[in-house]
């Protein structure tokens, strides 16, 4: 595996894969990776012939007294990693050479990102969309994999795809778990072992809300009425949202219908975590 931090050589190489007719599969990441990952580089691993993998922490995306400082960083690990599940370029880029003095352009899409983290993380998804933009012009990939947990974010990312017209194939894969439920993230290694037990409330609030629309509750705010309940029973929870949202749209759902997708930020302690469960899959078409 080639460790790449030049963009220019980067985009060299995959011109030149491409020009050779080889199929590039690519991964974007902040890194500090863990099995999410790894399931993404699996996948593409079997999409494509050159396997690439970007590790970058974006500072466009982090607001203002968010965690871009205490963000989990270790390149050495990450490596290894990426290595054994056959990436075979590593691009870990400076933030100095992707923004460098003078940088003035913006990737915004609108609607999509109005609502849950686009409401409580104001320019964060500015900052996702142009550096996967710059991304995909440097890498030039055929296909990459982004994962579920981040929905909102995989949506407005193929909003952008397909409006301006990048010949990418974006792919979302399911969101990894660990044994005990808590959705898989760089940021739970920053969760002490007392909040790293309450943050486990995010996937019981999931489950109660899956238990409730089994039983055929559709009233979305009796759902998130228990769910917030059951979340706020954690000392150092604090509910950022708790939102029923059509899956597609990305707006508020007053009932839940099959496109019903309970999504979730929760911070435990000063970590924000994210999750969301689709609740409509087993209702049929009304
Ligand atoms: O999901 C992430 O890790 C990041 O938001 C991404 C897509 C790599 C952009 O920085």
């Amino acid at each position: 595996m080639d460790i790449i931090t030049n963009i220019d050589e980067m985009q060299q190489r995959c011109l030149a894969a491409r020009a050779q007719g080889k199929r590039l599969a690519f991964v974007p990441t902040m890194g500090y990776l863990h099995e999410g990952h790894l399931s993404l580089l699996r996948a593409a691993r079997d999409a494509g012939d050159i396997l690439v993998l970007s590790i970058f922490v974006n500072p466009t995306q982090f607001g203002v007294g968010e965690d871009f400082d205490s963000y989990p960083r270790d390149l050495d690990r990450d490596a290894e990693m990426a290595c054994s599940v056959g990436t075979d370029w590593l691009f870990a880029p400076r933030a100095s050479a992707m923004y460098p003095k003078g940088y003035a352009t913006w990737v915004d899409v609108e609607g999509l990102t109005g609502n849950l983290c686009g409401a409580s993380r104001p320019g964060h998804f500015r900052g996702v969309t142009t550096v996967v933009c710059k991304l995909f012009g440097i890498v030039q990939p055929h296909v990459a994999f982004f994962g579920q947990k981040d929905f909102q974010q995989l949506a407005v990312i193929r909003r952008m795809s397909a409006d301006l017209n990048l010949p990418v194939e974006v792919r979302g894969l399911p969101i990894v778990r660990e044994a005990d439920g808590l959705a898989m993230s760089s940021r739970n290694v920053n969760l002490s072992p007392a909040q790293r037990r309450q943050a486990l409330a995010l996937f019981a609030g999931i489950r109660l809300a899956a238990a409730q629309v089994a039983a055929g509750e559709r009233d979305s705010r009796r759902v998130l009425a228990a769910v917030r309940e059951r979340i706020q029973q954690e000392p150092e929870a604090t509910v950022d949202y708790i939102q029923i949202c059509h899956d597609e749209t990305l707006t508020d759902l007053e009932t839940i219908d099959r496109h019903a997708l309970l999504l979730l930020a929760v911070r435990v302690g000063t970590t924000r975590l994210i999750d969301n469960h689709h609740l409509g899959e087993e209702i049929p078409e009304s």
